[in-house]
């Protein structure tokens, strides 16, 4: 698992750039599905026929975007102004290693800001080395988007930090899930998404075109374990967290059930999961036509939409114990 780990989160995928991934993801699920397909807005649309005619069609996903700053202008000295694409916490991106898909690298700092005044997006710059703006266009163009440089590392006995593991660790358990899904009643949809940071809009339009019986979201939590933080009540290394409510969407609490009882069937710890901000893909596929059941598996995650994301392995074996079980 932590080799397809380190694949995925090191494959270049900003938010509305993800054809690397989606091409690395492809290969790897390929002998394990009967079609893949890929729609106008770029998702990987990989499907498992069921063997029951009359089987649901059960809709996974799991985002392949990943949070980055994109290139507004350039100023005279060579330095690039950017804007964020998806959340990007300004307090965690000061002074770290940034990486462009052309291999350019570069490092995003924070200028002095005045006092009284707040520090901004504005107030931020990449240093790709340039000594001038003729040499940095030359190295890049407007419209770029750097993300933060790959760094995977173990970290303790289970736990592995990345960045991108929001939400390339899910795309990682998907991948697992369908290497070891037998053949089953219902079709299952796995749809590895796009733009999920700036709005679930990938799956929105997936889900329109699946019209799935039920849609199930992957994606990374937050935690309560770690000094001064208590919501939400998750822990890593508790368990796959089955999503209540986020900010969102609420889940079908019949799901939820079904989903619970997939766990204690399958014998893994699940933790329910009640987020006070935040999202995921359901909130897009339960709004998706004249409405679909629709919820959450979440691996829980430190210090998401930083540069060190980090998740627990044991719970991503316990989210691949729990859909295994639910899909059969
Ligand atoms: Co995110
Ligand atoms: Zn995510």
């Amino acid at each position: 698992m932590f080799e397809l780990i380190r694949t995925l989160v090191n494959a270049y995928g900003a938010t509305g750039r993800e054809k690397t991934v989606s091409e690395v993801i492809e290969n790897l699920v390929k002998p394990y599905v009967d079609t893949i397909s890929r729609d106008a807005l770029g998702n990987l649309i990989c499907v498992k026929k069921g063997t029951d005619e009359n089987g649901k069609k059960i809709m996974l996903s799991a985002h392949m975007d990943h949070i980055g700053f994109i290139v507004v202008a350039v100023e005279k000295e060579g330095y690039l102004r950017v804007m964020p694409v998806g959340g990007i916490g300004l307090a965690v991106s000061k002074t770290r290693h940034v990486s462009f898909e052309n291999g350019v690298q570069g490092v995003i700092v924070q200028q002095p800001v005045r006092e009284g005044e707040t520090p901004a997006m504005k107030h931020m710059f990449i240093d790709i080395g340039a000594e001038n703006d003729e040499e940095a266009l030359s190295m890049i163009q407007l419209g770029d988007v750097a993300v933060y440089s790959n760094d995977c590392f173990r970290l303790g006995k289970n736990r592995v930090s990345a960045p991108a593991m929001d939400d390339r660790i899910a795309c990682a358990l998907l991948v697992s899930v369908l290497q070891d899904l037998p053949q089953v009643k219902n079709t299952v949809v796995a749809v590895f998404s796009t733009q999920e940071e700036v709005g679930c809009r990938g799956a929105k339009v997936a889900a329109f075109g699946i019209e799935p019986d039920v849609g199930i979201a992957l994606d990374v939590t937050a935690n309560g374990d770690t000094p001064e933080t208590k919501l939400p009540a998750v822990k890593l290394g508790a368990g796959a967290a089955v999503k209540i409510m986020d900010r969102g969407s609420i889940s079908n609490p019949e799901l939820v059930q079904e989903l619970l009882d997939a766990g204690k069937r399958a014998g893994v710890p699940t933790q329910r999961e009640v987020l006070p901000f935040g999202g995921t893909d359901a909130s897009a596929i339960q709004l998706s036509r004249g409405g679909v059941k629709a919820g959450t598996v979440s691996i829980p995650c430190r210090y998401v939409h930083s540069a060190c994301e980090v998740i627990d392995l044991r719970d991503v074996e316990a989210c691949k114990g729990l859909l295994l079980e639910y899909l059969k």
